[in-house]
C-alpha cells in the first residue's frame, strides 16, 4: 500500500469511526417502555428483566412476566404488579398466590427489609392463622379460610388479631403457623365493605408500596428515558447518554472524547500527509522512494503515540502481546490458574525468568480503555507485602488487554478453608489468625489509598507458601459497566459477601469491603464456605448463620471442631474474640461497622494477646476461667427487624417466613 492510498484509507476509516460514535441511541431503545400483556407498562426504575436490559432501572427493581402478569420477587415470594403510579413513586400489589388458587395460603410473611419500599399509606396488618385447634367464636372479627378448615382444624385471617387476643388468650396459641400481609385500609372503603367481602376478595386487594429512586420527572420531559448504568443516574436519549437531563450539553463523556480525539487524529494525520508529500517531492531523487516512505510514516506514528501517552504509563510496565502470548504457551488450558474476577488467569514466565499470573479480561471494553489506562496507573502505584503486585498490562494498542500480576503460588485462601486443598487440621488457628491480620492489613491499607476493594472474598485471597497473604483483584470492579457481568463475578460483589446495605443505596462503600470481610472472619473460624445451598434455608448464607450461632450463643457448633475449640483455652479465647469482631463486621447498618483500620488493629490485638501471655498459658489453663462470647448488650443484628417482631407478638409460633 502506497502512502497515498494510506492516508486516504486512514481518513475515511477515522472518519466513519467518529461517526458511528457520535451517536448511540442504544441505550435509549433498550429502555422503551414494555408491557407483559397485562398490568402497567414498565420503564424506570422497574425494568422487565426478559424484555429490557438491566441498566433500564435498579436491581432491586427488577420484575420478570409470569402468565403475562408482572411480577416483583421479595424474599422468595412473588408479588404481582398491578399499577405504577410514576408520578408519586408508588405502585400497587398483590400477593401472587391470589392468582394460583381459587384459595389462596400465603406461607410467608410481607418483609420490607432490604429493599428500596416502603408502605405509602396507613396500611393494616392483615393475619392469617393456620391449623388453630380452637375455633374464633366472634366471626365478625375474622374471616374464615374455608378451604383450609375442618372440623378438627380452622383456619382463619383477621385484621384485629390485638382484639382477638384479648378476648381469648389461648386462641391464637392453638394455631400451627400465622403469616402477616399489610393490607392498606382505605382502598377498602371503610369497615362496612370489608364486613361484606370474604377472604379471597380482601386478598386480591392488594397494597401499595412506595419507592426511593432518583425522580425521573426532568428526564422524562427532556425527551429521555431514565437508567441506573455502572451504578450512576443516567438519563438516556436518543442522541447518547447524559447525565441529568437530555439537555444539559455538559456531560463531556467518552464518547465525546473519542470524537474530539478522532478529529484532532485525522487532522494530525492530513497534516502530516502534506508535509509529507511536499517533503518527499523535494527530496524525489535523493532517496529511494517507497523505502523511505514506509520507514517514515512507522516512525512518525510510533512516536506519535510515544509521547500522545508516554506519562501515562508511568510505573506500568508494558508488555508486548505476544510477549505474554508466549510466556503462557498461547493461552494454554493447561496453563489456567483461576477464573478470578472479570477474567482467566494464566500461569505463565516472562522473559526475565519472573513467574506470573497473566489475567485474560472476559469482555474487551475497547469503549473504557482510557479510563482503563488511568486505573491500572492507580492500581501499579499500590505496593504492600500483602497485596498483589500488579506488575504491568499490554499496550492500549495491543488486540487483548491482558494485566500481569506477581505470581502467587500456593493458591486460594477458600481452597485452603474448604476447596481442593483442605485436610482437617492442616489450617491450625494461629496460621488462620495471621491470615486475617495480614488480609485486614492489606484492605486497611488499600483504604487508606481511597481504593475500595469491592469483591473481598476467600477466593481472592492468595497464600504464598509461607501462607502469607497476598490480596487480589482489588479496584477492577470500576472498570466495568454494570452490564458487563460474568456469571460468577457481577461487579457488585458475589452472592454470600455483599453488604446487605448495596440493595438500599447501590453503592458500595469501604464498610462493605468491611462487611465482606467479616464473611471471611467467619470462614477462618467455621470452614465453612461462604455460601452452601445445601445447608438450612435460614443458613444458606454463611453470615446469617454465623449471626443466628453468636446470638444464641452457640459459637460451638459454628466453629471448625479441628481448630480445638473445646480443648485450647487460648483458642477459644481468641476465636471468641474474632467471631464478636466478625459480628460487627456484619452489622446491617453500615455505620455500625467498624473500619477496616479498627478491624486491623482490634485483630492485632487479639493476635498479641495470646503470644504476651504464652508462658502463662498453664496456670490460666489450670485457673479454667472458661470465658463465654460476652452476653452483655449486642449491638442490633442484621435480623433485628425479625427480632423485634417477634418479640412484639406474644405468640411464638407467629411466623412461618
Ligand atoms: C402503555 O403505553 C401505550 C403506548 O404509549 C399506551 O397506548 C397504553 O395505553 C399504555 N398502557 C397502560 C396500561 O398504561
Ligand atoms: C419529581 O420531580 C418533579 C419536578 O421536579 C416534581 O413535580 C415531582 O413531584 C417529583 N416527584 C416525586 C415523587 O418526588
Ligand atoms: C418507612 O416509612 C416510615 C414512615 O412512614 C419510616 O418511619 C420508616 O423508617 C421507613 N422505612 C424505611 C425502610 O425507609
Ligand atoms: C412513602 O410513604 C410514607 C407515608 O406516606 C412516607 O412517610 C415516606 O416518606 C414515603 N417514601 C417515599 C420514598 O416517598
Ligand atoms: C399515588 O396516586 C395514586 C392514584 O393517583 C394513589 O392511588 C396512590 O395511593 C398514590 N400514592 C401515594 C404514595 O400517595
Ligand atoms: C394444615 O395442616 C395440614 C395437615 O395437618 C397440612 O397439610 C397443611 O399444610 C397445614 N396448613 C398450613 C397452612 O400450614
Ligand atoms: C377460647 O375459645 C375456646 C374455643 O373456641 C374455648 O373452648 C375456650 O373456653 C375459650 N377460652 C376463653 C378464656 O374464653
Ligand atoms: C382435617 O382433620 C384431620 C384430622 O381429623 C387432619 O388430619 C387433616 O389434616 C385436616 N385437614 C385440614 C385441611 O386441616
Ligand atoms: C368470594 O366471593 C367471590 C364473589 O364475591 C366468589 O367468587 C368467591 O368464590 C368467594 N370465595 C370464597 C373463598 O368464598
Amino acid at each position: 500500500m502506497n502512502p497515498f492510498h494510506l492516508c486516504v484509507f486512514s481518513i475515511i476509516f477515522t472518519t466513519i469511526v467518529s461517526l458511528a460514535f457520535s451517536v448511540d441511541s442504544s441505550y435509549y431503545e433498550a429502555c422503551k417502555p414494555q408491557t407483559c400483556g397485562n398490568g402497567p407498562n414498565i420503564s424506570y426504575p422497574f425494568w422487565l428483566s426478559d424484555q429490557q436490559e438491566s441498566y433500564c432501572g435498579y436491581p432491586s427493581f427488577k420484575l420478570a412476566c409470569k402468565d403475562k402478569n408482572p411480577t416483583l420477587t421479595i424474599s422468595d415470594d412473588d408479588y404481582i404488579i398491578k399499577e405504577i403510579f410514576y408520578s408519586n413513586h408508588s405502585f400497587l400489589v398483590d400477593n401472587g398466590a391470589v392468582y394460583e388458587d381459587e384459595c389462596p395460603l400465603p406461607l410467608h410473611s410481607f418483609r420490607l427489609d432490604r429493599t428500596p419500599f416502603n408502605y405509602s399509606s396507613n396500611h393494616v396488618d392483615f393475619s392469617l392463622f393456620y391449623n388453630c385447634s380452637q375455633e374464633p367464636v366472634n366471626n365478625m372479627l375474622t374471616y374464615s379460610i374455608t378451604c383450609e378448615s375442618n372440623s378438627t382444624l380452622h383456619s382463619f385471617a383477621t385484621i384485629h388479631k390485638e382484639v382477638l387476643q384479648y378476648m381469648n388468650r389461648t386462641l391464637l396459641d392453638s394455631c400451627e403457623s400465622s403469616v402477616v400481609l399489610p393490607l392498606d385500609y382505605h382502598e377498602a372503603g371503610g369497615v362496612n365493605t370489608w364486613l361484606e367481602m370474604n377472604y379471597t376478595e380482601i386478598l386480591k386487594m392488594g397494597f401499595v408500596l412506595n419507592w426511593t429512586a432518583q425522580n425521573c420527572s426532568n428526564c422524562e420531559t427532556s425527551g429521555g428515558r431514565c437508567g441506573f448504568d455502572n451504578n450512576e443516574f443516567v438519563c438516556f436519549c436518543s442522541d447518547r447518554p447524559h447525565e441529568k437531563t437530555c439537555d444539559d450539553g455538559s456531560k463531556f463523556d467518552w464518547k465525546w472524547k473519542v470524537v474530539v480525539g478522532i478529529c484532532s487524529v485525522i487532522g494530525t494525520i492530513a497534516v502530516m500527509c502534506v508535509i509529507f508529500f511536499i517533503w518527499r517531492r523535494r527530496n524525489r531523487n535523493r532517496y529511494g522512494p517507497s523505502s523511505y516512505a514506509s520507514r517514515s510514516i512507522y516512525s512518525k506514528s510510533y512516536s506519535r503515540s510515544d509521547t500522545e501517552k508516554g506519562s501515562a504509563y508511568l510505573g506500568v510496565h508494558v508488555f508486548t502481546y505476544k510477549e505474554l502470548e508466549q510466556a503462557t504457551n498461547y493461552f494454554d488450558s493447561s496453563k489456567e490458574i483461576g477464573d478470578g474476577g472479570f477474567g482467566t488467569v494464566y500461569y505463565g514466565k516472562v522473559r526475565d525468568g519472573r513467574s506470573v499470573a497473566v489475567k485474560r479480561l472476559y469482555e474487551t471494553n475497547y469503549k473504557r480503555v482510557e479510563q482503563f489506562m488511568n486505573e491500572i496507573e492507580i492500581l501499579a502505584r499500590l505496593r504492600h507485602q500483602n497485596l498483589v503486585l500488579l506488575y504491568g498490562c499490554t499496550s492500549r494498542h495491543s488486540r487483548e488487554l491482558l494485566l500481569v500480576y506477581e505470581y502467587v503460588p500456593n493458591g486460594t485462601l477458600a481452597d485452603h478453608l474448604h476447596g481442593g486443598k483442605a485436610k482437617p487440621g492442616a489450617l491450625p488457628w494461629h496460621t488462620r489468625i495471621n491470615i486475617a491480620v495480614e488480609t485486614a492489613s492489606g484492605l486497611s491499607y488499600l483504604h487508606a489509598s481511597e481504593i475500595i476493594h469491592r469483591d473481598v472474598k476467600t477466593t481472592n485471597i492468595l497464600l504464598d507458601n509461607n501462607f502469607c497473604v497476598k490480596v487480589a483483584d482489588f479496584g477492577l470492579s470500576r472498570l466495568f459497566p454494570t452490564d458487563v457481568t460474568h456469571i460468577s463475578t457481577a461487579p457488585q460483589g458475589t452472592p454470600g459477601y455483599v453488604d446487605p446495605d448495596y440493595n438500599q443505596c447501590y453503592q458500595l462503600t469501604a464498610k462493605s469491603d468491611v462487611y465482606s470481610f467479616g464473611v471471611v472472619l467467619v470462614e477462618l473460624i467455621s470452614s465453612l464456605p461462604a455460601v452452601d445451598i445445601t445447608r438450612h434455608r435460614h443458613e444458606i448464607n454463611l453470615s446469617n448463620m454465623a449471626i443466628n450461632k453468636i446470638q444464641k450463643h452457640a459459637l460451638h457448633e459454628l466453629v471448625d471442631p479441628s481448630l480445638g475449640y473445646e480443648s485450647d483455652f487460648k483458642v477459644r479465647k481468641m476465636i471468641n474474640a474474632v467471631a464478636e469482631l466478625a459480628f460487627q463486621c456484619l452489622q446491617s447498618e453500615t455505620e455500625m461497622r467498624p473500619s477496616m483500620v479498627d478491624v486491623e488493629n482490634e485483630l492485632k490485638r487479639i493476635q498479641s494477646d495470646d503470644f504476651s501471655k504464652e508462658k502463662a498459658e498453664e496456670i490460666d489453663i489450670s485457673a479454667d476461667d472458661v470465658v463465654p462470647l460476652k452476653s452483655g448488650p449486642l449491638p442490633p443484628s442484621p435480623d433485628s427487624v425479625t427480632i423485634n417482631w417477634v418479640s412484639k407478638s406474644s405468640t411464638p409460633n407467629d411466623s412461618t417466613g
